[in-house]
């Protein structure tokens, strides 16, 4: 996945001022390499993050530019597979988020039209495919062809040397228009131009539009001129604690934990009340439903799973990627998709296919106007705020929080009120024992860590937190499950984090056996030994998101001690928009 954004208008754009922050804005949807193109023919283009490409680049302006923030899907993070890409006379200039998956068949008929490729990328095809249509024809009719050739995912922005002005296609990758005061941007989400205007249209899938200073015009896939909805949208951004009171967005957003948490529970007593009511009464009348997720939002549905099963509601989820593989749907199937980012290609994939069967499409998203959102037939807003760092913290536990409060509308016991207060008291009463703990841990090569039933998918989230920042190799699993095999592992010394919730003496079990055979054992528990404190009588589900909130706290520690760059890891992106 890649952010792109363009912007158009009569004066002067700061290539620098303009187009590169607000391309900034969109980092988190990739940062291996960045650049731009203006209509001017000038292009620069180099590996690495926007604000170093800031640094390097002399400021200039124009009147129409595109630029692009990559995350590598075909072609190694190389200056020359970064975007824009070009044609042979360098008069058409692109950018691309998603993948063309038929640009191999094209990239030789093109070749053997004469055309010559500089990379590795799959996107590179779309600037020559344009160039050898428009021989015969003009752009227009040459978008017309484009659409109806590639097979695929993309949001393209293309310019033409001299020409003010910029075409965008949709399909599957997401892509918005921006209406500025004196400009208009194109761009991946609307959170590239949210400091500048809150008016916006969001292009449908085989849309594409021309925009010029003046105007801009919408068409359908045969080129037909359509009329469009202007939102107003509003993205109040909470007022947070700046980043510079911590040293990473990681460790502002687990602090900021207790405060968004808050801020959803009273959405949900407040201005959500009917909605989740309404979602509510949809679960109540479904014969079951079913969840779809990915990475850390995957692990909250299980979760949900565990409480709405608890609740007496016939509940499931799967991985959105294989969801189509080994899930079945239908107009009696509640079907909800879970996604911080509503961007997650995956779930858009997951979702698109449920609702063509007909079921009752539900989200819960913490970006507003975001694809699934716009999807569903209601969406929930978890109300975590923008999470910069790509870890989920902030926005998992919010997830947790918002299934917690359905849970308990539709039956399962839980004290709502006391969820922010557990999370400050669990964060302030372990930090320095965890920091502790990191410095023990932060140089070995593998981590487990088991869990039962409500801790389960704390496990497997607490895993992929350490795995993604801290680098180390991590195995969340079923504390029942680990005596059938994977015990063979267990070597003196290996360490294992025992989620321990209540009195669960199976869990306890699980402990001690890998600890006869020399694991490290660190305890997690709130009613028997433990190693951290967590001020809680009772088994809720509160455990499962203060678990978590050590696990986020001792992944951070380690990843400092490391000397990782925590909010950036390598090779990963906050928002994944290609399968
Ligand atoms: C979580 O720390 C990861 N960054 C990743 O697994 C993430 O949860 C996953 O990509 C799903 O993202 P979404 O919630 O925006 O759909």
């Amino acid at each position: 996945m890649c952010g792109i954004v363009g912007i158009v208008n009569h004066g002067k754009i700061s290539i620098k001022n303009d187009l590169l922050k607000s391309l900034k804005r969109l980092e988190y949807r990739g940062y291996d390499s960045v650049g731009y193109a203006t209509l001017e023919g000038k292009v620069e283009k180099e590996i690495g993050e926007i604000s170093k490409f800031i640094d390097q680049i002399q400021d200039s302006t124009t009147s129409c530019a595109i630029s692009h923030t990559r995350w590598a899907t075909h072609g190694g993070v190389t200056k020359t597979n970064s975007h824009p890409h070009w044609d042979c006379k360098k008069n058409i200039f692109t950018v691309h988020n998603g993948i063309i998956e038929n640009y191999q068949e094209l990239k030789t008929e093109l070749i053997n039209k004469g055309h010559v490729f500089i990379t590795e990328t799959d996107s590179e095809v779309i600037s020559h495919f344009l160039e050898e249509e428009l021989k015969s024809k003009n752009m227009m009719d040459a978008i017309k062809s484009f659409i109806n050739r590639i097979e695929g995912t993309y949001a393209i922005l293309v310019i033409e040397k001299g020409i003010n002005k910029i075409y965008a296609i949709k399909k599957d990758s997401p892509l918005v228009l921006g209406i500025g005061r004196d400009r208009f941007y194109l761009a991946s989400d609307i959170y590239a131009f949210s400091d500048s205007t809150n008016k916006a249209i969001f292009f449908e899938d085989g849309e594409f539009a021309v925009v010029d200073p003046d105007m801009y015009t919408f068409y359908n896939c045969d080129g037909k001129e359509i009329k469009k909805e202007i939102y107003d949208f509003t993205w109040v951004i909470p007022q947070e604690e700046s980043v510079r009171d911590y040293p990473h967005y990681m460790l502002k957003e687990i602090h900021e934990q207790p405060i968004a948490s808050q801020r959803l529970i009273n959405s949900l007593d407040g201005e959500q009340h009917d909605k989740i009511n309404k979602i509510a009464e949809l679960v109540k009348k479904s014969n079951r439903v079913v969840f779809t997720a990915a990475g850390s939002s995957y692990y909250a549905s299980l979760l949900g799973v565990y409480f709405l099963n608890r609740a007496g509601i016939n509940a499931h989820t799967l991985i959105a990627s294989e969801f189509q593989n080994f899930m079945l749907v239908d107009k009696n199937t509640l079907f909800i998709a879970i996604s911080q980012s509503g961007e997650t290609m995956d779930v858009v994939t997951a979702t698109k296919w449920a609702k063509e069967r007909g079921a009752k499409i539900v989200s819960l998203v913490n970006v507003p106007h975001s694809t699934i959102q716009r999807m569903s037939d209601i969406s929930l807003e978890i109300h975590a705020g923008p999470e910069i760092c790509v870890a989920a913290t902030k926005t998992f536990t919010n997830q947790v929080v918002s299934l917690l409060y359905l849970s308990h509308l539709l039956g399962f016991s839980v004290n709502m009120k006391t969820i922010p207060s557990k999370i400050d008291y669990v964060i302030k009463e372990n930090e320095e024992a965890i920091k502790r703990l990191a410095d023990e841990l932060y140089e070995k090569k593998d981590i487990y860590i088991i869990g039962r039933g409500l801790s389960y998918p704390p496990s497997r989230e607490i895993a992929l937190k350490l795995k993604e920042i801290s680098y180390i190799h991590a195995e969340g699993m079923m504390g029942g499950e680990l005596k059938h095999g994977t015990i063979a592992l267990i070597e003196p010394g290996t360490p294992v984090i025992a989620l321990i919730p209540g009195k669960d003496f199976d869990m306890y079990s699980n402990a001690k056996e890998v600890e006869a055979r020399g694991a490290k054992v660190i305890t997690i528990a709130n009613m028997m030994d433990s190693d951290f404190k967590m001020d809680i009588t009772i088994n809720d589900g509160k455990f499962s998101i203060l678990a978590v909130i050590i696990g986020q706290l001792l992944t951070y520690y380690i990843a400092k001690k490391k000397g990782l760059p925590i909010d950036k890891p390598r090779n990963l992106a906050k928002s994944v928009t290609v399968k």
